[in-house]
């Protein structure tokens, strides 16, 4: 498989770092830990900041100066791992995948330098505050009509279905240029590609999302190609612009593989941080009024929520040569678990981890969004996103609160939290 492929199905495994504690039960996919994965890595934490996984063939960073080391060196730590599937793809989803005309490929969060620097320029010109501020408007106007149909179905929502996930896939949806008419064919071909690379994806389920994956891939070359045709003013027009300008230094199928993998990276994990994020603050007893009388609480909350209940609460690295880290001889080719969440729950960083607190001068300093070159393109977008749902939820339903006795179902993957279901009443 080319090294440009955006998903390597590579299984090898690389033992221990000699002398490194290993641990035979740590499993993101275990019950325990997906239940509450802050408890698990506290233990971890205390007990050894570095081990090798057994179970998964990884050596795991729990501490935030290992975790920033290693993002600090991409070139020695390479991205190329991050959108592989974690567990093998059966042979029929492998083989829908197989098709000529599917072809995306690496090019931000798996690319590698001299070519990742190339195309992220482009890509992040396309995130100016421009793009922001014509995005703004939308964002606020579909808040309020989704806060509205939460209140016109009674007196509590499933705040998921009714506006976590539909938010942020329509407002990438529009940041990209797809037109509204598409929007629920979209959202049904890319939900769930997040169980096919980090879950535990049945056979069947696996050949489903296949089958989407493929039709999304199918309808994002369609689409560039309307737009090379007829450009609008939206991302995918301004990356086509660039390419026009000189084909060389941004190519026809690197435009297409970002607009195909941005869907991904901006739509569940922003709809789990919104979920997340009212599991935290409902749940704090009178916070939720004292948010409502000053909402100038909330940029400071979302860091917080961000630090506290990421929505991505791992990464993946691979060691590109023998080096050292943390003490321990890599050999090349370790694959690397770096725990964003046991890092963010840091108490060399932060005073008192365990306790959520909206006030906490240096919640900023969360490792939720990544850091240095491959460090998260969309994380403004993100928090536009979570700050105008927060806002418009405090305007309009001052009375919320959580349904009472529920208990949150998450579904057990590597990398991604957030409620399946989460019940709000007012
Ligand atoms: C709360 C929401 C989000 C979180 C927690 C998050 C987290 C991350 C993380 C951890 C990375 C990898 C950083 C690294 O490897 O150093 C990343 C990369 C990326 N994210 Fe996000 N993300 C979020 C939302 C978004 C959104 C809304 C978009 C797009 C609209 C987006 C687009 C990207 C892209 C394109 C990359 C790859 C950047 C590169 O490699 O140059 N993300 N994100």
């Amino acid at each position: 498989m080319a090294d440009t492929a955006y998903h390597k199905f590579d299984t090898t495994r690389v033992p221990a770092p000699k002398g490194c504690p290993v641990d035979h039960d740590f499993s993101p996919f275990s019950e325990t830990y997906v239940k509450n994965p802050y408890v698990v890595l506290e233990r971890l934490r205390d007990q050894s900041a570095v081990f090798y996984a057994e179970k998964l063939g990884y050596l795991v960073l729990t501490r935030m100066e290992d975790v920033a080391e290693v993002f600090r060196k991409p070139d020695i730590f390479a991205a190329a791992n991050v959108q592989d599937p974690v567990l093998p793809i059966c042979d029929a989803a492998a083989e829908i995948l197989s098709v000529a005309d599917y072809d995306p490929i690496a090019v931000l969060s798996n690319r590698a330098r001299p070519d990742h620097t190339r195309i992220r320029k482009h890509a992040q010109a396309g995130f100016s505050s421009r793009r922001m501020k014509i995005l703004e408007p939308f964002i606020r106007r579909r808040c309020e009509t989704l806060v509205e149909g939460m209140l016109m179905s009674g007196d509590r929502a499933e705040f998921v279905a009714a506006l976590a996930h539909p938010l942020p896939g329509e407002t990438i949806f529009r940041f990209i240029g797809f037109p509204e008419a598409d929007d629920q064919q979209l959202k049904d071909w890319t939900t769930n590609r997040l169980a096919f690379t980090w879950g535990e994806a049945s056979d069947e389920e696996q050949i489903d999302i296949a089958h989407k994956v493929l039709a999304y891939w199918r309808y994002c070359a369609a689409f560039v190609a309307a737009r090379y045709d007829a450009p609008a003013d939206d991302f995918a027009s301004e990356l086509l612009a660039a390419h026009i300008a000189d084909p060389v230094d941004l190519g026809y199928n690197e435009i297409r593989s970002v607009i195909y993998g941005l869907s991904f990276a901006g739509h569940e994990i922003v709809s789990n941080l919104l979920s997340n994020g009212l599991i935290n603050l409902l749940s704090t007893p009178g916070l939720w009024a004292k948010i409502c009388r000053d909402p100038s609480l909330i940029p400071n909350a979302v860091e917080e929520i961000l630090r506290f209940n990421s929505p991505q609460t791992s990464w993946r690295r691979v060691a590109t040569r023998d080096t050292e880290l943390a003490g321990y001889q890599i050999p090349a080719g370790t694959q690397i678990f770096l725990s964003l969440g046991s890092a963010n729950h840091d108490e060399n960083l932060f005073d008192d981890p365990g306790t959520f607190d909206i006030h906490r001068a240096n919640a900023g300093a969360h490792i939720s969004f990544g850091r240095g070159i491959h460090f998260c393109l969309g994380n403004r977008l993100a928090i536009l996103e979570a700050t105008i749902a927060l806002q418009t939820l405090a305007e309009r339903i001052p009375a919320l609160s959580l349904v009472e006795n529920q208990t949150y179902s998450y579904f057990p993957n590597f990398t991604f939290r957030g409620p399946k279901e989460l019940w709000l009443k007012w």
